[in-house]
């Protein structure tokens, strides 16, 4: 039996990919191997988003030349959004790998091997469909993604997602309720939703199928056996208030909300092409708060945008102070080729974007501790995913607000556990079973 590994790099979604990417070529006969090494054919499913993402990759393209070069039976194959952004000179610089595809255009891959068994060179990209159909291996059996949406139609003017995603395309509603009712009925407890920007799902959509991002969230939350839904990532822009409604209303929409806020200058916002205001984010977020109390909200922010000034960066200080987020991905900008704002004038020096980060990290890392030391003594329902990976005696899971958790119990994977919790970092929750009093 031929066997494959496939290595992921970047977000939810490409490892959703992945899982596809898997489920297909072991419905091809294949097997996983557990490490390059023993694999025939090697796949990377890659991605684009900063420049670090690149040089990372490109370092383990060349590790696999090398292992081609002792054993030329090998097959490399690359997929995702690094392959898409360099369709037209990855052959030319990279002229080892075999095969490379596009996000989108994976069940191609299937379509080559099983019409050869042996891989011809060439580039798919063209998405044509979701990849809904295809079987699926699953990290975890009961937590599984589900992707509601390709592409993205936003401009935010740094980002390269729309141009190798591609334009927004939204899943119908029955074939969404219908995967989701296949993933229940497989032992699947939790569900995340995926898209570029979720919440203006459906727009695409034929008139009378467009239920809405909200009417999306009430329809999932009447399947039988999900007891918890999530999604990433919104947009600000499309958090209407039927959306705040439909999370506050429905039992299995967790309370957590991940929130882009990307710099609090409206200037710089606007620079960024994100159409909201700072001021219109902390409305929202207001409005957020008040509909679902004690959600846990986080948020992605990039330091450095061209033109970016102390006062600006000191706005963003400002918002995420006010904000204060159980967590925040923080970036420092990556000018990326063919964006827009990869062309602007006022690049930021590499030394001041690193100070920014440091002075941000450290006040994002304390609001974390606090709000996760505000926890110590309450009661949370935790999501068993299995033995803690740094203490096989303690079990690992999630609270609903999305904090990692350790205790020491006998709940199975996939079991909802009530914990009492009594310890706190800022990364981690820690606590023992919770002895509910008998009514
Ligand atoms: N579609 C999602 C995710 C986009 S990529 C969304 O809109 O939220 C994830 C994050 O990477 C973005 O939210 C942004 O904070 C960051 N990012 C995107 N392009 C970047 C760039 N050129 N430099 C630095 N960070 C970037
Ligand atoms: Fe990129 Fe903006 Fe689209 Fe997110 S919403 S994928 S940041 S263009
Ligand atoms: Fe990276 Fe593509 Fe995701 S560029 S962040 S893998 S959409």
């Amino acid at each position: 039996m031929k066997r494959y590994h496939v290595q992921t790099f970047g977000c939810q979604m490409n490892v959703h990919d992945s899982e596809r990417i898997k489920g297909l070529l072991e419905s091809l006969g294949m097997g996983e191997a557990r490490d390059q090494g023993e694999a025939d054919v090697l796949v990377f499913n890659t991605c684009t988003i900063r420049e670090k993402a690149d040089d990372r990759f490109v370092a383990h393209l060349m590790e696999a030349r090398a292992a081609k070069q002792r054993d030329p039976e090998k097959r490399i194959v690359v997929g995702g959004c690094w392959s898409e952004s360099m369709k037209q000179e990855l052959f030319d610089l990279y002229p080892f790998v075999d095969l490379a595809f596009g996000p989108g255009a994976i069940h191609k891959l299937g379509d080559y091997i099983a019409a050869g068994g042996d891989l011809p060179e060439g580039h798919f990209s063209t998405f044509d469909h979701f990849a809904g159909h295809l079987p699926g291996k699953r990290e975890r059996r009961h937590q599984a993604w589900l992707q509601i949406s390709q592409g993205c139609n936003s401009k935010c003017s740094y980002c390269i997602v729309p141009s190798v995603r591609g334009r927004e395309q939204s899943r119908s509603l029955e074939d969404l309720v219908g995967e989701a009712r296949r993933l229940a009925a497989d032992g699947v407890r939790e569900l995340t939703l995926l898209g570029q920007n979720v919440n203006s799902w459906g727009r695409d959509l034929p008139a009378g199928q467009r239920a809405g991002f909200g009417g999306l969230l009430r329809h999932l939350d009447q399947v039988d056996g999900i007891a918890r839904i999530r999604f990433t990532s919104p947009h600000p822009k499309d958090m209407r208030d039927d959306v705040i409604a439909a999370m506050a209303e429905c039992e299995s929409v967790c309370e957590h909300l991940h929130l882009p806020l990307q710099s609090g200058s409206t200037r710089v916002l606007k620079a960024m092409r994100r159409t909201y205001s700072a001021e219109r984010y902390l409305s929202l977020v207001g409005r957020i708060r008040a509909a679902i109390p004690g959600i846990a909200l986080t948020t992605d922010i990039i330091v450095g945008f061209p033109g970016e000034t102390e006062a600006d960066f000191e706005q963003t200080m400002e918002v995420v102070d006010a904000v204060g987020y159980d967590h925040a991905f923080t970036f420092v900008y990556s000018p990326r080729r063919g964006t827009e704002a990869a062309a602007m004038a006022e690049q930021v020096a590499e030394h001041v974007k690193r100070d920014r980060i440091t002075r941000l990290v450290d006040l994002v890392q304390r609001h974390a501790a606090e709000h996760n030391a505000a926890l110590v003594g309450s009661v949370q329902e935790v999501l068993v995913e299995g033995p803690s990976r740094t203490d096989p005696s303690m079990l690992r899971g999630r609270t609903r607000g999305n904090k990692t958790t350790l205790f020491r119990g006998d709940a199975g994977e996939g079991e909802l556990a009530l914990v009492e919790i009594l310890r706190s970092t800022s990364q981690t929750l820690g606590g023992r079973p919770a002895v509910i009093a008998a009514a």
